[in-house]
């Protein structure tokens, strides 16, 4: 209950800032994706900027500023043929085209790390093109779905999670070893490391909750519940200050599945500082991530009716 309430006076507020001179639309700006382009699922930024955005039709592409727009950077299998895959919008060219639906950028190798939803874990080098497979599977048994990819603060390892398996992954680089660390997970879909690499958060959608797994310290190896939604969470990111953003699809029709996305600022202490309702730039449209970068928050979703990347000055 307090959580509903909380959203409601979330949106009040929003109505009030409208009313007020400076308005909250007049801060959210859309980044066109190049034709054909849809589903901006997961963003990266590099030491000179960006984003990165992982796209339905299985590129990756970059942001080289307001003049150029998106242009293609990486793809991540050789049968990906330009003419067959893009534009598409059908999700069974997937296996032939690829899906990277997360993304995370390690600043000490310069390397793009890709979680594709058909191929397993990739890094990409800064030339872009043909990403490389690091691992497909664990224990002989292939990953199905993969959906996000978060690398802990000294680039020691991969956190991943796999959606059909449910579970959440590690990758060392260094062993080229895939571990599992925590399994039967509901609907597995975010992770992100907390900043000084101690723990790790999980979402689960239908799980409608993020759990902790500790990394290092006294709990080393045990998970608990960090925080529980009335809504369904994705994707997780870390901000500079070491708060997560939370891109959760709160459902207002059981019968319809219509949801109001939101976006929910949780500090390290599993406390929600924040809360934000973006229907009147997304509409009833689930979002997948939100990320800081210098100040600006970037949206994405997995939908192929979004064909833009939505930033919002203040959040
Ligand atoms: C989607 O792709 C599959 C496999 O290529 C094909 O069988 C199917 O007809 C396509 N669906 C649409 C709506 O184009
Ligand atoms: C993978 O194999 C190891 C060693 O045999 C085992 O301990 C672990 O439980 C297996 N994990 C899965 C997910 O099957
Ligand atoms: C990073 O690695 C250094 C050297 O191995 C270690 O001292 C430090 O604790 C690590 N930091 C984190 C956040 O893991
Ligand atoms: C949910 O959607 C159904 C079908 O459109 C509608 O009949 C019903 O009134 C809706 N419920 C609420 C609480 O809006
Ligand atoms: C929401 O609706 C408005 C008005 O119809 C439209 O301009 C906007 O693109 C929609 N947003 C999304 C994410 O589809
Ligand atoms: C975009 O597509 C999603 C998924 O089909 C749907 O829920 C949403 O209502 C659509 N958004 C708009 C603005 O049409």
């Amino acid at each position: 209950m307090s959580t509903l309430f909380s959203l409601v006076l979330t949106k009040v507020a929003i109505l009030l800032l409208c009313i007020a001179p400076i308005s909250l639309s007049l801060t959210f700006k859309k980044i066109p994706l190049p034709t054909g382009a849809t589903g901006p699922a997961s963003f990266a930024f590099d030491l000179f900027g960006g984003p990165y955005v992982g796209v339905q039709d299985g590129r990756i592409l970059k942001y080289e500023g307001p003049t150029i727009g998106f242009v293609d950077f990486a793809f991540d299998t050789p049968t990906r043929s330009k003419t067959v895959c893009d534009g598409q919008t059908n999700d069974s060219l997937g296996p032939t085209c690829g899906r990277p639906f997360g993304l995370d950028f390690n600043i000490l190798t310069q390397q793009l790390y890709v979680a594709d939803a058909y191929f397993g874990l990739l890094v990409v080098g800064s030339n872009g093109r043909l990403g490389t497979i690091l691992a497909s599977g664990v224990n002989g048994t292939r990953f199905r779905f993969l959906n996000s990819v978060g690398l802990d603060p000294n680039i020691t390892q991969a956190i991943l999670n796999g959606d059909a398996t449910e579970s959440l992954l590690k990758y060392d680089p260094k062993t080229r070893q895939v571990t599992v660390l925590l399994t039967r997970l509901s609907g597995a879909a975010g992770v992100a490391v907390s900043v000084e690499g101690a723990f790790v958060l999980v979402s689960e959608q239908i799980g409608q909750r993020i759990q902790r797994f500790w990394i290092k310290g006294p709990k080393r190896n045990t998970a608990e519940t960090f925080i529980t939604f009335q809504g369904r969470p994705n994707k997780i990111t870390r901000t500079g200050f070491g708060d997560f953003l939370v891109a959760v699809n709160v459902i207002t029709n059981q019968s319809t599945q219509d949801v109001l996305p939101t976006v929910v600022r949780i500090n390290a202490f599993g406390t929600v500082v924040k809360r934000v309702a973006l229907d009147r730039q997304y509409n009833d449209t689930g979002v997948t991530e939100v990320i800081e970068h210098l100040g600006e928050y970037y949206i994405g979703s997995q939908y192929v009716n979004v064909t833009f990347v939505g930033v919002y000055g203040i959040l």
